[in-house]
């Protein structure tokens, strides 16, 4: 399916000179799935699969992606190229219109709370990754057993200062590039690079083939074995669609705004969710063989790749090379999407007066980085500290944990929420209908249909039904 997306934004490339409209659409999906990829879909997805029991969680994932993300990411690009500017004033500018509640532009306040908190963790975790490169080249894994990497990862996390280091350094990356301003140079690049990440996880898969735990691995994905389901596990995949398709906080919105008129948005977010559920799915079929196959625990929580994928490129021949390569891309995808979450937060600042983008970037960049500080600490000499365990559901979690929930659990779907009502109930019905343009009046009502009714009451329903 992403070679459609290659041949796709490839022949957009070539269309760039005599149509300058393509390049806006070439653009969107670029920097939209930039931010969709990310550590969401090979860092987290695979250990909450894990976490969870596997196969009836990915089903009810895969649910929420297509009843749920999908309609809200359409929602949320179309209210962004309607108002043609920040989420908060884009939001601004649409009530105002239209004559309703100024209360909305809440929603891109609380989108400017989400990116605060998810970098703050979002960049350590980048770090974790960093530091794998430097390891990777210096063929750290070669012939290691499953219990020298696991040691080999214990050791980062154990070490504060270790952790400290990969977090500056992953954070001064995102400040500097966000701080010139996204260049074309960069969209060229990350127009090679992802489509390289994408095949080295084909090539891990292939590894992950010659296991003789492959199908153990399929049949843990695939096969759903619903009494391993807990409700909570239900909330977890419903902010894990946000979280992995970066919804619910603006960022979509901030994306749609440069989305040229006559593009169609239902066409290009299925192109992105597509994309961004593939590239999951094939960290998960490259991962569990090996959980498997290594006699290892698919519940390891946040540790899992890196405790995984270690080990089939150490008996690789040529692991050293591919093991650089696929964490240096890692790498990028985290970089892509951590730039969408420290944008807005810039643009933000920016928007108050006298502010420069160095001086925004700035502000912005080392507040999250100091923000950062406790989920470095929640991984070792604060690791027992469990702020909110007064809160039912914060306890035994770490700070680490409670921005990992707050946002994607509870922010995530909230924000999403808002954001489907006002398309569907709120909105300019006429202004709807024209940015839809989908051509087939049917499928525009099965639409309009999912964001008044089915979106709501399923976040609303898997909300409830962990609070009570
Ligand atoms: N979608 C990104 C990922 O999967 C994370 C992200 C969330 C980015 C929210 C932007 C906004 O890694």
């Amino acid at each position: 399916m992403t070679d459609t997306t290659q041949s796709y934004t490839g022949s957009v490339a070539e269309a760039r000179q005599d149509n300058p409209m393509w390049s806006g659409r070439l653009a969107f999906i670029l920097a939209a799935s930039g931010s969709a990829v990310g550590l969401g879909n090979i860092w987290k997805f695979p250990y909450i699969t894990g976490e969870n029991g596997g196969g009836a969680f990915v089903m009810v994932y895969l649910l929420c992606i297509a009843a749920i993300g999908l309609p809200i990411m359409i929602a949320e690009v179309m209210i962004g190229r309607r108002g043609g500017r920040s989420p908060i004033n884009s939001l601004r500018m649409l009530t105002q219109r239209d004559g309703l509640s100024s209360r909305w532009t809440w929603v891109g306040w609380m989108g400017i709370l989400s990116s605060y908190l998810i970098l703050s963790f979002y960049s350590v975790i980048g770090g974790w990754a960093l530091s794998y490169v430097g390891k990777s080249a210096g063929g750290a894994f070669v012939g290691a057993d499953s219990e020298a990497i696991g040691g080999m990862f214990g050791g980062l996390l154990s070490d504060p200062s270790n952790l400290m280091l990969w977090h500056s350094v992953f954070m001064a990356l995102v400040i500097m590039i966000v701080a010139r301003g996204l260049k074309s140079g960069m969209e060229k690049a990350i127009n090679i690079l992802m489509p390289l990440l994408f095949l080295l996880l084909l090539v891990m898969v292939g590894y992950a083939l010659a296991t003789s735990e492959f199908s153990h691995g399929v049949e843990f994905l695939f096969s759903p074995d619903f009494s391993k389901l807990t409700t909570e596990g239900v909330l977890t995949a419903l902010g894990h669609a946000f979280f992995t398709l970066s919804l619910g906080m603006g960022v979509m919105m901030a994306y749609g705004s440069f989305l040229p008129k006559n593009v169609s948005i239902v066409k290009t977010a299925v192109t992105v969710s597509v994309v961004d559920t593939v590239v999951a799915l094939l960290a998960g079929l490259a991962i569990f063989p090996l959980v498997f196959a290594n006699g290892l625990e698919p519940g390891a929580g946040p540790g899992l790749i890196f405790q995984t994928l270690p080990l089939a490129f150490g008996q690789m021949t040529g692991g050293t090379l591919f093991a650089t390569l696929f964490f240096f891309l890692l790498v990028v995808a985290a970089v892509t999407s951590a730039i969408s979450l420290l944008e807005p937060v810039v643009e933000w600042l920016e928007e108050q007066k006298g502010i420069s983008r160095l001086t925004g970037t700035l502000i912005g960049g080392l507040t999250i980085w100091a923000l950062g500080i406790l989920t470095v600490l929640s991984f070792n000499d604060w690791a027992d500290v469990h702020p909110l365990a007064f809160i039912p559901a914060f306890e035994g979690k770490t700070f680490f944990d409670i921005f990992d929930y707050l946002t994607a659990n509870i922010l995530m779907p909230l924000g999403g929420l808002f954001i489907a009502l006002f398309v569907g109930w709120f909105m300019n019905k006429q202004a709807v209908e024209n940015e839809l343009s989908l051509g087939h009046p049917a499928l525009q009502s099965l639409l309009m249909f999912v964001l008044r009714f089915i979106t709501p009451v399923l976040v609303l329903v898997v909300f409830l039904y962990n609070l009570l």
